[in-house]
């Protein structure tokens, strides 16, 4: 039933431009017109990382909730913790329209926004009003024409700290100029130095200890992978987000939208984010929480990414072309999984297919 009714919202949708639909989406999810469908509790999907205790493996990714208008109806949807932003210091309008495109053949999303957002003030005051108890992360930016982007990261960790579970700094996003060049070692180094020594003042302050955790592009040689792994050890990072869209255009069979600029995202960027993932897992080691995200779109594609390596797995892509039913019949599937593999904890796949995957070209 849900589904049926599903299906005729996404040919509405897909008859709007994409930015036009994912506003849609918001409003419905504002006035409570989209059905909470989260599966039961199950004590095998709980895990705790960080100090917090996550009751599912499986959150929304960040960029669909920008501004922090629906954290807490994306939690209803089944999710186990979702992530708001990118959000940067000063609000900016982002990248001319159109900038968004769906490759429907592909089942994939090319954007190029360029961190369209209300700026911190406006998401802050959104959050404060918020259940503390909701596992909200806060992705943090640069302003494009900021003078100082390590400043504008850290602006945002001393803003948001009382009401952020968990950080991450996006150093990814292909759609701000010369972003990604924050992953080079030497700047990320200073990055990571600066916002780390802000979370350590504030948990100093406030008793709290929030983890931060870095996202990264699943662009990168492999001598980028391992300078990116020994920053993460050397500054004891709590986490890594594996990935971002990618530039790539490989495999794709939609010939309309392939060659518009951005970051593709969605089932093609499954295979290589995943193949970044197993690598930093193996760089890493067991204990850094790694966040595996690109392509997920179903209890089986999130279980590998655990296989793979992750201890947690988001999405967004795929509830363009799934419906906002998928959060509850992943988590549902992977209970499951649980079930038939006898499992007593879905961590117990962990790592399972590391080797496996981190063969894998990139
Ligand atoms: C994104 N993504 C993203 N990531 C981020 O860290 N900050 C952001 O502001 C955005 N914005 C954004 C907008 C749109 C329209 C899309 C499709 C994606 C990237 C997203 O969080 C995720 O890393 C990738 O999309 C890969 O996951 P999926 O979409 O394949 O599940």
């Amino acid at each position: 039933m849900i589904r049926t009714f599903e299906r005729i919202a996404r040919g509405g949708l897909f008859l709007l431009d994409p930015e036009a639909a994912h506003g849609a989406s918001i409003r419905a999810l504002k006035t409570g017109l989209v059905p909470a469908c989260s599966a039961p509790a199950d004590p095998r999907l709980s895990q705790t990382l960080c100090g917090l205790t996550f009751p599912n493996p499986l959150g929304m990714a960040a960029g669909y909730d920008k501004n922090a208008e629906v954290p807490e109806a994306l939690l209803k949807l089944g999710f186990g913790f979702t992530e708001v932003g990118t959000v940067t210091p000063r609000a900016q309008a982002g990248n001319d329209k159109p900038r968004i495109f769906r490759l429907v053949a592909d089942e994939a999303v090319i954007n190029r926004l360029g961190f369209n957002n209300e700026g911190h003030a406006a998401a802050f005051e959104r959050l404060v009003a918020c259940d503390r108890s909701a596992l909200i992360g806060v992705n943090i930016g640069a302003n494009k024409d900021s003078a100082d982007r390590i400043a504008d990261y850290v602006a945002g960790i001393r803003l948001f700290y009382p009401v952020a579970r968990y950080f991450t700094a996006n150093i990814s996003s292909p759609n701000t100029p010369g972003l990604r060049d924050l992953q080079a070692r030497e700047s990320l180094g200073a990055l990571l130095k600066a916002v780390l020594a802000a979370r350590n003042n504030e948990a100093t302050k406030t008793g709290r200890r929030v983890p931060v955790f870095l996202k990264i592009a699943p662009d990168l040689t492999e001598e980028g992978i391992d300078d990116i792994a020994a920053e993460v050890i050397a500054q004891r990072l709590d986490g890594v987000i594996v990935s971002n869209t990618t530039l790539s255009r490989d495999g794709l069979s939609d010939r309309t939208h392939a060659g518009e600029a951005g970051g593709l995202s969605g089932k093609p960027l499954f295979a290589r984010s995943t193949a970044v993932l197993a690598r930093m897992r193996q760089l890493l080691g067991p204990e850094t929480v790694i966040i595996g995200v690109g392509g997920v779109g179903s209890a089986e594609t999130a279980a590998e990414k655990i296989r793979a390596g992750a201890d947690l797995v988001q999405l967004y892509s795929m509830m363009v072309y799934e419906g906002p039913s998928l959060p509850g019949r992943i988590v549902k599937g992977l209970s499951e999984l649980c079930d038939r593999e006898g499992l007593s904890s879905i961590r117990d796949i962990r790592d399972s297919r590391v080797d496996h995957w981190a063969a894998q070209p990139i």
